[in-house]
């Protein structure tokens, strides 16, 4: 094997579109959502390459994107991507990379050629963020033999995902409901948000925030933001005795495009609970009026994301009301030598 690890050229769009085929053919072995069987796709997908390779002009980073390919004996033979993000706004918290669409061919697997896509990619991302250390997230499926690899070159297991389908069919405390989020919840959002970041710094996720203290800029910027909520995003909280703030979380919906067949997927996250009450009670209405919001949105299921890991409450409390497994972020920190 003479591996090569470089950015994507002008030629290469018929080798990485049949590449994807591959990954969302096994995607959809493994339960994922399902991916187009139309060549006529496929071929679309070649030339959209072909277009952004032409603008990136070889270079493996393109504003967030980064495509980094592997060549042996002049054939392309694997390929991955990273999006980088910013979920923290202090300027200590670390840059995320997600990597995506990791693929070795299936002839060329077992060679290191998957190990070496991943490295030269924490090193892409590293010097992309210029901060002090960037986190490395890749979702996988549950079913996917992939996670033993990702074990194997130093990422570790960060969030669980679970999913259930849309209705969702659970039993509801007549004390809680659910709703959308309005401007006047600021306060209790802001208190939310405070155990959300201690629970992420509890699990070791670093992506995020340290909790803050609840000060008045920090409320008005909810307020703010609730005022005009990002599309396809939408706050639910649940409401007590006394109606009183006791959970609050996020449903977000979006559209996948080809090589996905048409389809809308939902996603729950940024689950925040009142420590004093039922974890299982309140769950239950949260799921209710994620799923509903959801469904209105014309998803068939819903994936409740970034939970702690099984045997947690929180996990098992999303088991409770029927969530099935689905998938993991593993993680793996790169940080500048001090
Ligand atoms: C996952 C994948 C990219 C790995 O690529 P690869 O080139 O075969 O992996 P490497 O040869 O670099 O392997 C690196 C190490 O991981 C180990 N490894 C690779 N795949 C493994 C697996 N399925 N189970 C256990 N260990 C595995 C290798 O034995 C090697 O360990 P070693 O250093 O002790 O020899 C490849 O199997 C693939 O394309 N799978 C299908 C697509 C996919 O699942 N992508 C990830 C989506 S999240």
């Amino acid at each position: 094997m003479a591996l090569l690890i470089r950015g994507p050229r002008s030629g290469d769009g018929e080798a990485l579109a049949s590449l994807w085929r591959e990954l969302w053919d096994a995607h959809e072995r493994w339960g994922g959502y399902p991916g187009t069987q139309d060549d006529a796709a496929y071929q679309a997908v070649a030339q959209r390459l072909e277009d952004d390779i032409y603008w990136r002009q070889g270079a493996s980073t393109s504003g967030r994107h980064l495509h980094l390919v592997a060549e042996d004996r002049g054939e392309v033979v694997g390929q991955v991507e990273g999006w980088m993000d910013r979920y923290g706004v202090l300027l200590s918290t670390l840059d995320t990379c997600e990597v995506r669409s990791l693929i070795v061919r299936h002839d060329a697997r077992g060679t290191g050629a998957g190990q070496a896509l991943l490295g030269e990619l924490g090193r892409a991302a590293f010097e992309w963020s210029r901060r002090r250390g960037v986190v490395l997230a890749a979702e996988v499926l549950e079913r996917n033999p992939a996670s033993a690899f990702y074990d194997r070159v130093g990422y570790e297991a960060l969030t669980w995902s679970l999913r259930v389908d849309l209705p969702v069919s659970v039993r509801l405390d007549s004390r809680f409901r659910a709703r959308q989020a309005h401007p006047r919840d600021a306060f209790d959002l802001a208190r939310l948000d405070g155990l959300l970041a201690e629970r992420r710094r509890t699990m070791r996720d670093t992506r995020y925030d340290p909790p803050r203290s609840v000060d008045a800029a920090h409320v008005e910027s909810i307020a703010a933001y609730l005022e005009q909520p990002s599309p396809g995003a939408t706050d639910i909280v649940v409401i007590g005795e006394r109606s009183r703030v006791c959970a609050s979380a996020t449903v977000s919906v979006s559209f996948l495009e080809a090589p996905f067949l048409p389809q809308r997927r939902a996603t729950l996250s940024r689950f925040a609970f009142d420590p004093e009450l039922d974890i299982d009670v309140l769950m239950a209405a949260l799921v209710k009026g994620a799923g509903d919001r959801a469904l209105a949105l014309a998803a068939g299921t819903l994936e409740l994301v970034d939970l702690s890991a099984p045997g947690t409450p929180l996990h098992r409390a999303t088991s409770t009301i029927g969530g099935r497994e689905w998938s993991r972020v593993f993680a793996r920190v790169i940080r500048a030598a001090s």
